[in-house]
């Protein structure tokens, strides 16, 4: 287990930002946590970190307690703040000196673990540069490489491509994919739900400071038993055949919009009967999509509400 986290709570004054919180995190996992704006998620990561105090809980990292004097703990570990958080009078070079000689004392040894890191985020071309004249995306990528330079086992990823350019924001997605499968276990926050589906194997949904659920994407799918559905675009259907459509072995719900249908099914076989069907009764329909359920449709399916997803 690297990390476990048991019943943790957080007051900010009259906001009650964690609520019973519980984490378990285990080595060589990509996890997500994901939860709308002001869900808890920064703030969960700052007391897992010491960097904040809370009411009550228990934190354990690497099988070891976790508080603010825990600095072999800490060198461990590789954190990358929502809020951009480097050294504005340094350039790209000295920024990730400084960090990572916070861990790395061998001059030599921190010299190399420097250029891999600028290999790594490709800064290359902008090793002398002041953080003022980085665009967005590449300010982030000298974020994550002072968070990564000194090869920790944990990585901590809050929110990292917000606002980022899509060539960025792919470069680090593959980035984590590679350090994750380097040996890395990594912890990524966001609201962005096709970025979490694709890369963590283990996902929390987090709401109010209180975890709702837990587990792969297909499980959270499965948990709330959302199938694959068929949008049928502008179909001319009777009511007659729109009984016999229901009764297709496989269908579990149909929801008609005025000539849209949304046919909810249980399995790959229900998709074919439809079809069939819809073919041997000449029925004439504009067009038909498959479409498998979002960790958005597993969030509004629990809480009733969108998670506020921005795409890309
Ligand atoms: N320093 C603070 N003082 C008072 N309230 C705070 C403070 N920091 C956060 N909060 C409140 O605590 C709750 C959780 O905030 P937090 O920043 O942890 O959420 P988040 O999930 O990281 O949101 P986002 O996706 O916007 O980053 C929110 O209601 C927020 O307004
Ligand atoms: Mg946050």
């Amino acid at each position: 287990m690297m990390i476990e986290v048991k019943n943790l709570f957080k007051q900010y004054k009259e906001v009650l930002a964690l609520n019973n919180f519980n984490l378990s995190v285990d080595n060589g996992d990509i996890y997500g946590l994901v939860g709308p704006n002001g869900s808890g998620k920064t703030t969960a990561i700052n007391c897992i970190l010491s960097l904040l105090n809370y009411e009550k809980g228990d934190i354990f990292i690497f099988n070891e307690k976790m508080n603010s004097s825990k600095n072999n703990i800490k060198a461990k570990i590789g954190y990358i703040p929502q809020d951009v958080s480097v050294i504005y009078d340094l350039n790209v070079y000295d920024n990730i000196d400084f960090f990572c000689g916070l861990y790395i004392k061998d001059k030599k040894l921190r010299k190399q673990y420097i250029e891999e890191a600028i290999d790594f985020v490709e800064l290359n071309d902008f090793r002398r540069f002041l953080p003022k004249k980085l665009s967005g995306g590449l300010l982030r990528r000298l974020n994550i490489a002072c968070g990564i330079a000194h090869k920790p086992e944990l990585i901590i990823f809050d929110e990292p491509t917000v606002a980022v350019d899509p060539q960025s924001r792919n470069k680090i997605l593959q980035g984590i994919k590679e350090l994750n499968l380097k040996g890395a276990t990594i912890i990524y926050t966001s609201h962005y739900m096709e970025e979490v589906e694709y890369l963590a194997n283990k996902i929390s949904i987090i709401d109010k400071g209180h975890i709702l659920v837990t587990g792969t994407s297909k499980e959270l799918k499965s948990f709330v038993g959302l199938g694959n559905s068929l949008e049928i675009s502008n179909i001319k259907i009777d009511k007659n055949y729109m009984d016999e459509l229901n009764n297709i072995r496989g269908v579990s719900k149909i929801l008609k919009n005025k000539n849209d249908l949304k046919i909810i099914v249980e399995n790959a076989l229900a998709i074919s009967n439809i079809i069939n069907y819809l073919n041997k009764n000449n029925i004439i329909y504009d067009s038909l999509n498959i479409k498998t359920p979002t960790l958005n449709d597993v969030f509004l399916e629990i809480t009733g509400r969108e998670l506020r997803d921005n795409g890309y």
